[in-house]
């Protein structure tokens, strides 16, 4: 992907909302240009190398399409090539969507060069190695979930364009009780490291016609998560 230009400025920022603690919610985060970008960046990677695909999970396909960049999310592990789909290498992540996840990282903490939890690049601070694309349509779900296939404890970074969804931000010991439910609009970030890196969070529902004027997306949201894998 050849437009690097649209994330180069750090987007402004109105309101942080720390959800729990290391875990932080911007609302109105991203420009709808820039969802416009990440919506345009998706449909072209939904065709290929890797097409965007229904992962299975003990037998089960989930209901999001994925799309990976970097490295290939099957269940439990990273590998270069799509082993469950063509076993094709996924496409790199983009220089541009990396100081995305930086520029995110330092919005949500005010500092992007924490030694433990963001290991430094090359420029030193957050440098993500993996993406996760999901496209929710009006019926998709994602259950409740770790994110702990990565050696690395770096944060995780969450860009949502399209349909609102209503998130839910769970504890790291159970599935259930106690959890923060909310409401992920188009251009929400949502950030989770520190304390919460480990926190089970889910997608328990999407509400259908939400997707504001402009945002790329005529209807189903759109997800993107950043890792680094320490791999
Ligand atoms: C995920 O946990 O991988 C996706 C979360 C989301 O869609 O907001
Ligand atoms: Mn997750």
């Amino acid at each position: 992907m050849d437009q690097p230009r649209l994330f180069e400025t750090p987007p402004a920022v109105r309101q942080v909302r720390e959800v729990a603690p290391g875990a932080v919610h911007l609302p109105g985060y991203l420009s709808l240009e820039q969802q416009r970008h990440l919506v345009d960046a998706f449909r072209q990677w939904a065709s290929g190398p890797v097409p965007a695909h229904r992962t299975k999970v003990r037998g089960h396909e989930m209901s999001v399409r994925t799309v990976c960049l970097g490295w290939h999310w099957s269940p439990y592990r990273y590998t270069r090539e799509a082993i469950d789909v063509n076993g094709a290498v996924v496409p790199p992540m983009p220089e541009w969507l990396v100081r995305a996840g930086r520029d995110a990282v330092q919005a949500a903490y005010g500092s992007n060069t924490d030694a433990e939890a963001c290991p430094a690049g090359e420029e030193g601070g957050y440098t993500p190695d993996t993406a996760l694309l999901n496209y929710y349509d009006a019926t998709a779900r994602m259950g409740m979930h770790q994110d702990k296939d990565e050696r690395s404890l770096a944060p995780i970074v969450s860009f949502s364009v399209g349909d609102a969804c209503l998130f839910r931000f769970g504890n790291t010991e159970t599935r259930i009780r106690p959890y923060v439910d909310l409401r992920l609009e188009s251009g929400d970030l949502f950030v989770f490291g520190g304390e919460s890196r480990l926190a089970y969070h889910g997608v328990p529902k999407i509400y259908p016609s939400t997707a504001p004027e402009g945002c790329g997306l005529a209807e189903g949201r759109l997800n993107y998560t950043l890792r680094h894998t320490g791999l």
